[in-house]
């Protein structure tokens, strides 16, 4: 009975495109690494859950900075230097690198403790698959 429960949300999930929360959870094992979750994130739903960024991002290019920056492009790009004339807080500035997937899903997790001093007010995503749709959005914008 469970392992055909387990086939049809499978199944479930290939014909919705991935997009099934419950089905692509299924697939995870209880302790998947960031690589497994990545590799089922799905920027649809990604797109779903960026209302709660859009209070204060706009992802469209040539978007308004808001309470945060414009973030079209910012997959990939330099911390902190996407929108040059966005007034970035020195502690994000300091942060350095570039936004890989790897890094902003520990920022999506809890932006003020990956960036103590930022100003993204937002307490973060605590759920990896949730995150991981966000990134795989954020990576089709750009
Ligand atoms: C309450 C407003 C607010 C919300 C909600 C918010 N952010 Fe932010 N975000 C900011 C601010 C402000 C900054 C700039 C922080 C700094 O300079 O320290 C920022 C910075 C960022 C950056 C770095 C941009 C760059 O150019 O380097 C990313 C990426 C980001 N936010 C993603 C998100 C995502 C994804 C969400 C939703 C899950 C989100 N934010 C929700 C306000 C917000």
């Amino acid at each position: 009975m469970r392992a055909s429960a387990l086939l049809a949300a499978v199944g479930l999930a290939a014909c919705s495109g991935g997009g099934d929360d419950a089905a692509r959870r299924a697939r995870l094992g209880p302790n998947p690494t960031f690589a497994q979750v990545m590799r089922i994130a799905d920027a649809h739903a990604g797109r779903r859950q960026f209302g709660q960024c859009a209070a204060c991002h706009s992802l469209a290019a040539g978007g308004a900075d808001r309470n945060g920056p414009n973030l079209h492009g910012v997959f990939g790009a330099p911390v902190a230097q996407n929108r040059p004339r966005f007034g970035y807080t020195d502690a994000l500035q300091a942060h350095g690198g570039r936004w890989s997937a790897e890094r902003l899903d520990t920022w999506l997790a809890n932006p003020r403790a990956t960036v103590p001093g930022t100003t993204m007010a937002f307490a973060g995503v605590r759920d990896p698959l949730t995150r991981a749709d966000l990134i795989a959005y954020l990576r089709t914008q750009r």
